[in-house]
């Protein structure tokens, strides 16, 4: 319902690409209910059959699978650039997607990325198995506007996770995890809602009474 005398806003049209489980498009799929500025009108993966195409199913939103290999990275982007396009989406979320897109993707509409590691340290694959083999104590998650590098672009939210002596890779993710659905989901919200604004490689975010750009684990 519209607050008195304000125009009641649509919901940003949210196209979310994904490569496998789908755990953070699960976060966004539930957050993305009424009162929330955003709605996920597309999924699609880069590989057929993965888990993430059957929980978007599940949540009523169309899928499609455009398969990278053999295709050249120009092709591809244009490819994805056009379906999202013709789903009318403002607003893109990278969701575990295991591919660089080019500037030609990039340009004209806001893509987010999630990142199990504090950025700029372990950037590319593998975050928490970098982390451990270097040694540090705290690890971490982080969302971040994507920008033509890797895991490069202005950070909007992070998170730390300590690392125990006995940590795995295996079990450092998992504590990370849950932090990466909640970064995410904070950082669509503001985005959604006009609220961040960038500066060279920093984003400014206009922060709400309760919101923080970091949390704790
Ligand atoms: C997440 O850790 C994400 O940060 C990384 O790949 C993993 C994808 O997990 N890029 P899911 O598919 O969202 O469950």
């Amino acid at each position: 319902m519209a607050s008195a005398g304000l125009p009641e806003v649509a919901p940003r049209r949210v196209g979310v690409l994904v490569s496998g489980r789908g755990s953070n498009l699960q976060a966004l799929l539930d957050a993305c209910v009424d009162g929330f500025p955003a709605r996920v009108v597309r999924v699609v993966s880069n590989i057929p059959g993965v888990y993430a195409l059957e929980r978007a199913a599940r949540a009523g939103v169309p899928t499609c699978v455009l398969p990278h290999a053999g295709v050249p990275r120009p092709a591809f982007d244009a490819a994805l650039r056009a379906q999202l396009l013709d789903d009318g989406v403002d607003i893109v979320c990278l969701a575990g997607f295991m591919r660089v897109l080019g500037p030609g993707f990039l340009e004209g509409w806001p893509v987010i990325n999630v990142h199990p590691a504090l950025l700029p340290a372990f950037p590319g694959l593998h975050g928490p198995r970098q982390a451990i083999a270097a040694g540090v104590v705290q690890a971490g998650a982080t969302v971040h506007l994507v920008d033509a590098g890797v895991d490069t672009g202005p950070i909007l939210g992070q998170a730390t996770v300590a690392v125990t002596d006995d940590d795995t890779e295996d079990s450092l993710a998992a504590r990370i995890l849950p932090f990466e659905h909640r970064l995410f989901v904070q950082a669509l919200r503001q985005v959604a809602e006009g609220r961040v604004r960038v500066e060279g490689r920093r984003a400014h975010i206009g922060l709400k009474p309760g919101e923080q750009r970091w949390l704790q684990g």
